[in-house]
């Protein structure tokens, strides 16, 4: 019995240790340097050449992009391809849940790849030319 009472006690120790475990996977970790330096960057964009619907999605952008962090870590972070920006704007997304609605993550994501393709040119055509591939226009 005694025995019995041990073992349920262990079992009962290993649950708690593996719901800290799970539960600490949940938070963001610490940020990188990296990250960090994004953060401190230019927290804008000279979007006055910009064609008109975009410098509308820019607005929405700042908004949204500058809710949980400052903007300057997306205006600074080294993402360019579209394929990039995909899954960075889904991924956001989902930390936001219904905070950045699908159109909303839409005209988001034409933002981002038309600020890279303009501002960020020349990481684009580097990025792109290490990627292999043909120049994309999705
Ligand atoms: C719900 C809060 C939240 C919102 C809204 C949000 N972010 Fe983030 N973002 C985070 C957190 C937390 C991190 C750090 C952890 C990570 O990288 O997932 C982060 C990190 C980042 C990074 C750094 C990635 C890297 O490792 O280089 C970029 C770029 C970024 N976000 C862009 C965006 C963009 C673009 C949007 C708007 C579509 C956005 N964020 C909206 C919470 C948010």
């Amino acid at each position: 019995m005694k025995r019995l009472i041990t073992t349920a006690m262990l079992a009962a120790l290993a649950v708690a240790g593996f719901m800290r475990v799970a539960r600490a996977q949940d938070q963001d970790p610490p940020l990188e340097p990296r990250v960090l330096a994004y953060d401190k960057g230019p927290a804008k964009i000279d979007v006055s050449k910009y064609p008109a619907p975009l410098q509308k999605s820019y607005k929405l952008f700042l908004a949204k992009c500058g809710h949980c962090h400052t903007p300057a870590r997306a205006i600074n972070c080294d993402f360019v391809l579209d394929d990039e920006w995909e899954r960075y704007v889904k991924r956001m997304m989902r930390k936001a849940g219904s905070y950045i609605t699908p159109d909303e993550g839409k005209a988001i994501y034409e933002f981002v790849v038309y600020d890279s393709k303009t501002r960020k040119k020349d990481l684009y055509d580097k990025k792109l030319k290490e990627a292999g591939k043909p120049g994309s226009d999705r």
